[in-house]
């Protein structure tokens, strides 16, 4: 039996219950977070904290740095009774304008926003970050708010469904000629040695990933650079990858068919995955 969290309360999933008012459920007007834990540790909380209250703060949804903060303990607890403390495992959290009549415009101030969160057992794919994953090109056909992590995904759900059609785990997505990101993941190329990635903005997420890719990187001394990879040099690059909580670091091997670089794994992805693996297991006080 799963128990979630709800509004304060912890309970088993299949009786937690929503408002169908919620304005999660009629505009996606929400901002979630997901977290890694692994052995009982959360991996980069304040990160995510901090990325979730500006979020929140951006939308004006009434739930600010201390609630965020409240949630470390709800994401332990959910960990805890659940038996995820061995082991690996998720907890997705989601913060809403609560339930009123529907209107565009915000409910009447003292709305109570939904807060909800539960946790899930996570075995990370020796299989992706080992021989790679399989990735198409994509529209990016996303607002421009990428930078908050809103509940509504209807962007990234047509990209994501796109690349599994086509046998691909992600879709890495053009905007304006450039790659921005993955469906789900922060985009990588590797280009004359060098590691690229879009530069933050309002067009991509700031992964934390992402960022612990750069740092990881740097410190093993290969050189970052956060200038966009335009179509054609995704296209031509040595090597890519992908970054994200749930995915680590995964190689790309083929793009819409054709093989990256020879199709394996090359040696500069290895390399930064590498040293992203002990950052993250290092971070928990895991040694790998
Ligand atoms: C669009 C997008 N980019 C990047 C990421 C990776 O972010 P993080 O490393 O914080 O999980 C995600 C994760 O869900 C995402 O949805």
């Amino acid at each position: 039996m799963n128990t979630v969290f709800l509004n304060g309360e912890y309970l088993p999933k299949d009786q937690a219950r929503l408002s169908v008012d919620d304005r999660g459920f009629v505009f996606g007007d929400g901002i979630y977070e997901v977290v890694r834990v692994i052995e009982g540790r959360i991996f980069a909380w304040s990160e995510h904290a901090a990325r979730m209250t500006h979020g929140l703060g951006a939308v004006r949804i009434p739930f600010g740095a201390d609630h965020v903060a409240g949630l470390e303990a709800v994401c332990n607890r959910l960990v805890a009774d659940n038996d995820f403390t061995a082991g690996e495992a998720t907890v997705y959290m989601q913060v809403t304008r609560g339930a009123a009549p529907r209107t565009h415009y915000f409910p009447p101030a003292g709305t109570t926003p939904t807060v909800y969160a539960a946790a899930s057992p996570f075995t990370p794919s020796r299989a992706m970050r080992d021989t790679g994953i399989k990735a198409i090109s994509f529209p990016d056909v996303r607002w421009a708010r990428c930078d908050l992590k809103t509940v509504n995904l209807m962007g990234a759900v047509l990209a994501r469904e796109a690349a599994h059609e086509a046998g691909a785990y992600e879709a890495l997505l053009i905007r304006d000629g450039m790659l921005t990101e993955g469906a789900a993941t922060s985009a990588f190329a590797v280009i004359g040695g060098v590691v690229r990635t879009y530069p933050l903005s309002n067009y991509i997420l700031p992964g934390i990933s992402r960022q612990h890719a750069l740092e990881a990187a740097r410190a093993v001394g290969v050189p970052v650079s956060e200038v966009p990879v335009t179509q054609q040099e995704m296209r031509s690059a040595q090597e890519l990858f992908i970054a994200g909580t749930t995915t680590d670091i995964a190689p790309i091997v083929t793009l819409d068919g054709l093989p990256v670089g020879d199709g394996r794994p090359g040696p500069v992805t290895r390399k930064v995955q590498d040293a992203f693996l002990s950052r993250l297991y290092g971070a928990v006080g895991v040694v790998r």
